[in-house]
């Protein structure tokens, strides 16, 4: 466990399902999207223009390529089929599972430990016919995951295991939920590696305080955590510069948010909100915060 971890886990898991259920429908699926709740994928042109209110960009069709992109990148190397068996651990409101439930007809099980983002992902799959194919089931993954030991094919992790408190032990249970020769690929947030105590503080700190996170991992200290786990690292690597305009939307939001800010509104939603917005946007711009994607197998 990562040493800069400041917070109880009681806590923690309180001030996430505070965390969501505060901000699920309001914030993430009105600014950002109706179903993915992570960072998206551009190709050159997709991200949307800056406007006035610098929060248009939900509907726009580059920016909803670009988060169902983000999905198809870190899924590629885990040769999904329709005969597939995936968990989704840390499924959001069901985007990832409907995605693959629609391009592979495979089965999707999506575990969260929030009970609004369950019952959001059920009622998707039931209103799109798929509940055949997709469940969703209450549970903490950093400390156990619903299945069976050597059941599963592939274990999806998509932006969620930077909430968890005890990352090793999640890892653990991955190993023993897949089969043998299965793959977890997931994403994470990350500070870049090397960044100092006080960059930490600097730049992290107020990332983690607003985003109901205990704290981040850098790339060095998450291989051990996959490696400890038993698993072969197939890669570990960043975007490309696709993740990129990400940074661009935040700064527009950031933009948006400032006028108000130096107007004087200061209600405890607006701080929190403007907290957020400019904790990422100042950690990325500045290079202290980066996303990340691994791949990993279970040993044959
Ligand atoms: C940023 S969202 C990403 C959601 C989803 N993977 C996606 O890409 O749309 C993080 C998700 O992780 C879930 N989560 C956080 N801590 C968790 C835990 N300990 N166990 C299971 N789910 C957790 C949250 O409720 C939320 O749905």
């Amino acid at each position: 466990m990562s040493s800069k971890i400041k917070i109880e886990e009681p806590h923690l898991k309180k001030k996430i399902l505070d965390y969501y259920n505060f901000n699920t429908k309001d914030l993430y699926m009105e600014l950002w999207s109706r179903d993915h709740l992570h960072f998206g994928c551009f190709e050159p042109g997709e991200c949307p223009e800056p406007t006035e209110t610098g929060a248009e960009f939900r509907d726009s069709p580059g920016f909803v390529r670009a988060l169902a992109r983000m999905v198809d990148v870190i899924i590629a190397p885990a040769d999904i089929g329709p005969d597939s068996f995936v968990v989704d651990a840390g499924c959001g409101i069901g985007g990832t599972a409907l995605h693959l439930a629609r391009k592979f007809g495979c089965r999707v099980m999506g575990v969260n430990i929030v009970p609004l983002h369950i019952d959001l992902a059920s009622k998707m799959a039931d209103d799109e016919g798929l509940s055949d194919l997709l469940g969703f089931r209450l549970g903490d993954c950093s400390q156990h995951l619903p299945a069976e030991d050597n059941s599963v094919d592939v274990v999806i992790n998509i932006e969620s295991a930077c909430h968890y408190i005890d990352r090793q032990q999640f890892l653990r249970e991955v190993y023993r939920i897949l089969k043998p020769g299965g793959k977890i690929v997931a994403s994470d947030w990350l500070y870049r590696d090397g960044a100092s105590d006080e960059e930490y503080e600097k730049y992290i700190r107020p990332i983690t305080d607003s985003w109901a996170l205990p704290s981040l991992e850098c790339q060095s200290s998450y291989v051990p955590l996959v490696k400890n786990a038993g698993f072969r690292l197939l890669s570990f690597g960043g975007f490309d510069g696709k993740d990129a305009d990400n940074i661009r939307i935040f700064r527009n939001l950031h933009q948006f948010l400032l006028k108000f800010y130096m107007a004087g509104v200061n209600t405890p939603e607006f701080l929190n909100l403007f907290e957020k917005i400019r904790s990422l946007y100042i950690g990325w711009r500045d290079g202290f915060f980066e996303l990340g994607h691994y791949v990993a197998e279970k040993p044959k």
